[in-house]
């Protein structure tokens, strides 16, 4: 969507995965508080999005949404003013159907969505100084050409606004999984690509809930040339720091997410991570790879069953290579510099977990641990250019 922001995959934290509908106040300005002391913000975690379970019930007498009173006695307002004093930006959840996932699941009570306040809660959430909207369809009605209309209605009153604002959608949750099935880029800065995440490696899931990491990767690699300046596919907000995995797995889970092009919306309590995590989310590299300006999602290069390999092309001609393994052992992965669309007969290669540097005249090789991740950054020779996305295939917005 070419509304002029996340022209790179949009960064920060959302208080789902970790916290649920036990959110308040306090708890978002400590975790604008660590993103800052942790060093997170100054890396481009800017986003602190305060997910489901905010608000009031019950809109106002003029039919606009208010935050809880209890659990946000300051309001809204003063919140993202908190956030925005610490350099950061406001992040909220709101579905455009009648109901948000925990009045629909977990018995919140009230029915607040924007379905027919659309205008009014754009400029709303413009007032608060919201920069960042996730939009949630969480409904099992509705064909997928309901959702291109229904999300489009409140791209344009968020454009209506004049207030620069991420528009991240989600047009999969208890859906008919329509998240894979289209290119949304010309409804939305980003959209969920998968039924919700998991900490856990492998559910078993296809696109059911919930979601595994593996599961995820597997839906979102096709979806790879979608993306671009503007438009990226969400597989989800991280599960790295929140356990159920290896560290090894946390890795790749982050690897993968970077080399996709992903958003990196961290899910764990920034307020206390072990040194494990913060190696992790704060990997200077991977971030580079992921933030690059061409905003391209790495491609797959080859995959076996076991061993897959993408390539993401970088704005210097550099290619950012993951090695991935999926299976159960050690085993070496390999590919060419020719099949990453490298031309020449000398490459250096920068490890983006151990900066080693290590010299090649075209083999890119690893041993990979079983679910673990190398990524190299090549660099040297000449670089094919980047291919042009595809347009839009299914429900194209005109035709709606
Ligand atoms: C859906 C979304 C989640 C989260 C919850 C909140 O399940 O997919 O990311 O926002 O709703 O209820």
């Amino acid at each position: 969507l070419d509304n002029g922001v996340a022209r790179t995959p949009p960064m920060g934290w959302n208080s789902w995965n970790t916290f649920g509908c036990n959110i308040n106040e306090t708890l978002i300005r400590q975790t604008a508080d660590a993103l800052v002391s942790s060093g997170m913000r100054d890396l481009g975690y800017q986003y602190v999005v305060v997910d489901d379970c905010w608000f009031n019930p019950n809109r106002d007498s003029a039919g606009n949404l208010q935050g809880d009173p209890t659990r946000f006695p300051s309001g809204m307002k003063a919140l993202g003013d908190y956030i925005h004093a610490r350099g950061l930006k406001f992040g909220i959840y709101q579905v455009p159907v009648d109901k948000t996932c925990a009045q629909y699941f977990n018995s919140y009570p009230g029915a607040t969505g924007s379905q027919g306040h659309e205008a009014q809660d754009a400029r709303q959430f413009a007032a608060w100084g919201v920069d960042y909207l996730k939009y949630d369809w969480c409904s099992p009605n509705g064909t997928i050409d309901d959702q291109v209309r229904t999300f489009a209605k409140m791209r344009d009153a968020l454009a209506a606004t004049g207030r620069p604002i991420v528009y991240s959608i989600n047009p999969n949750s208890i859906h008919a999984k329509t998240g894979p099935q289209r290119n949304w880029g010309d409804v939305a800065n980003m959209w969920r690509t998968t039924e919700d995440i998991t900490n856990t490696w492998n559910s078993g899931q296809t696109n059911g809930y919930p979601m595994g990491i593996q599961n995820i990767i597997d839906v979102n690699v096709p979806l790879a040339p979608y993306a671009k300046p503007g438009a990226f596919t969400d597989p989800d907000m991280m599960e790295v720091g929140r356990g159920g995995m290896t560290d090894t797995e946390m890795r790749s889970h982050f690897a993968m997410w970077a080399v996709m092009a992903s958003p990196l919306i961290a899910g764990n309590d920034v307020r206390s991570m072990n040194s494990a995590t913060q190696t992790i989310l704060k990997n200077a590299n991977l971030i580079a790879i992921n933030q690059d300006p061409l905003a391209l999602q790495g491609g797959q290069v080859s995959f076996d069953g076991t061993r897959r390999v993408l390539a993401k092309r970088l704005a210097n001609g550099d290619v950012a290579v993951a090695l991935f393994n999926q299976g159960g052992s050690t085993t070496t992965i390999s590919t060419t510099a020719a099949a990453i669309g490298k031309s020449g007969s000398s490459f250096t290669l920068v490890d983006a977990w151990t900066n080693a540097s290590t010299t090649s005249t075209g083999t890119i090789s690893a041993s990979v641990p079983s679910h673990g991740t190398v990524v190299y950054r090549v660099s040297g020779g000449g670089t094919a250019p980047p291919t042009t996305p595809p347009p839009s295939t299914a429900s194209a917005l005109s035709s709606v």
